[in-house]
């Protein structure tokens, strides 16, 4: 039996993730879905972030469901980094795959994008860059205060993500990989970055190759995101390419993601780009389709395709439903694409 954790945490964190679930009962009817109340009210209650015993617990299942975490009233990156990075860094998820597709009935902010025309995947590393926790501060509240952080890079940990992504790429039609970093002033680290990419690269003859600066980047992916196929890239860039990668293909509530651990050594999690979006908490309207989608990843990463297809598809049908500007309700949309994935799967 299929065991998964299930993670609500903070904010629209809980919101979505009910949908979410509503969806894997239907798209994988036997299953085992254990909920953990991890977030700020644990926290609250309890002075708790992820006790050991736990992250134990989580680490005997098949893959978690991750709401969001990170509240108002918790000081920033206790809980982001006590326990979403912490997973992240010690299940070893060094492949955070965030892919963007513009679907039929998606708004986009750009003029002359047709539905179909952007299709691409961000893998971000997920394990080290500037996210390590490495640094410290000096004279700390005084004018005098100094604060480093530190980028970590090793040739293991690049290595293994830039192999990741020439691999999804030559299972792709288009078979491209664009490395972003920025060479041009990170010398140490996009140096690394830059040679193990160049020397991977000669392993794929059929992949074809361009490198950019995260700055060009950017930009590219507002005025051509057409130009992208799979984007390799470091733990902070591809955390910001990402959220303009979705902005331009429907919107933070459509970006789906999976921290992936590739050996399945530990679980792998998986979890909308989107945080807890304290601004619309509580209210019943947050799009639960990124975490219908990341449900889509789960199932793919956990050998259950067909499900997993029943799920994009539902999407794609509830998406192409919708008219622009009509108000939402998030318990309603995780009851149509539940219903259309019972259709689908007949
Ligand atoms: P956010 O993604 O929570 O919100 C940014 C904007 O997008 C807000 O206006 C929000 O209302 C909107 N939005 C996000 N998801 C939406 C959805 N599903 N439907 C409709 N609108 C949606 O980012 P933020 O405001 O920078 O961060 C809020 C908190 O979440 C912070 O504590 C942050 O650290 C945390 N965070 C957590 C995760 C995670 O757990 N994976 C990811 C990002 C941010
Ligand atoms: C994300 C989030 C996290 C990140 C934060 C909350 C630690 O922004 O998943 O994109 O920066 O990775
Ligand atoms: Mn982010």
């Amino acid at each position: 039996m299929t065991r998964i954790a299930v993670i609500g945490g903070d904010g629209i964190g809980q919101e979505v993730t009910a949908e979410a679930r509503k969806v894997l009962a239907v798209a994988l009817p036997n299953l085992e879905a254990n909920e953990y109340d991890l977030g700020a009210s644990r926290y609250h209650a309890t002075g708790e972030v992820l006790p050991e015993s736990v992250q134990a617990e989580l680490d005997q299942h098949d893959a978690i469901l991750l709401g969001a975490v990170g509240d108002p009233t918790v000081p920033p990156g206790v809980l982001e980094r006590g326990l979403l990075l912490k997973l992240r860094f010690d299940f070893d998820q060094y492949v955070n795959l965030r892919p963007s597709k513009l679907l039929p009935g998606a708004e986009t902010p750009l003029a002359d994008v047709k539905a179909g025309e952007i299709d691409l995947v961000v893998v971000r590393e997920g394990t080290e860059g500037l996210y390590a926790g490495a640094g410290g501060v000096l004279h700390k509240g005084t004018s005098a205060e100094i604060a480093t952080e530190e980028s970590l890079n090793t040739r293991y940990g690049t290595e293994r993500v830039v192999r990741d992504a020439f691999e999804r790429a030559k299972r792709r039609d288009r078979k491209h990989v664009t490395c972003v970093h920025k060479t041009n002033v990170l010398s140490y680290a996009g140096g690394l970055w830059r040679r193990t990419f160049d020397e991977v690269a000669t392993e794929y003859p059929d992949v074809t190759t361009d490198y950019q600066h995260i700055d060009a980047a950017a930009m590219f992916m507002v005025n051509r995101p057409q130009h992208f196929d799979v984007v390799v890239t470091d733990n902070l860039f591809g955390d910001i390419l990402t959220d303009i990668a979705a902005a331009v293909t429907g919107g933070i509530g459509l970006a789906a993601s999976g921290n992936v651990n590739p050996d399945h050594a530990h679980p792998s999690m998986f979890e909308p780009v989107h945080g807890s979006a304290p601004d619309i908490a509580g209210q019943g309207i947050a799009d639960p389709i990124a975490a219908i989608l990341s449900t889509s990843l789960l199932l793919d990463h956990i050998g259950q395709g067909e499900a997993a297809t029943a799920v994009s598809q539902a999407v794609t049908a509830e998406l192409s439903g919708r008219t622009p500007g009509e108000p939402l309700s998030t318990a309603a949309v995780g009851d149509r694409v539940a219903a259309r994935v019972a259709e689908i799967l007949g």
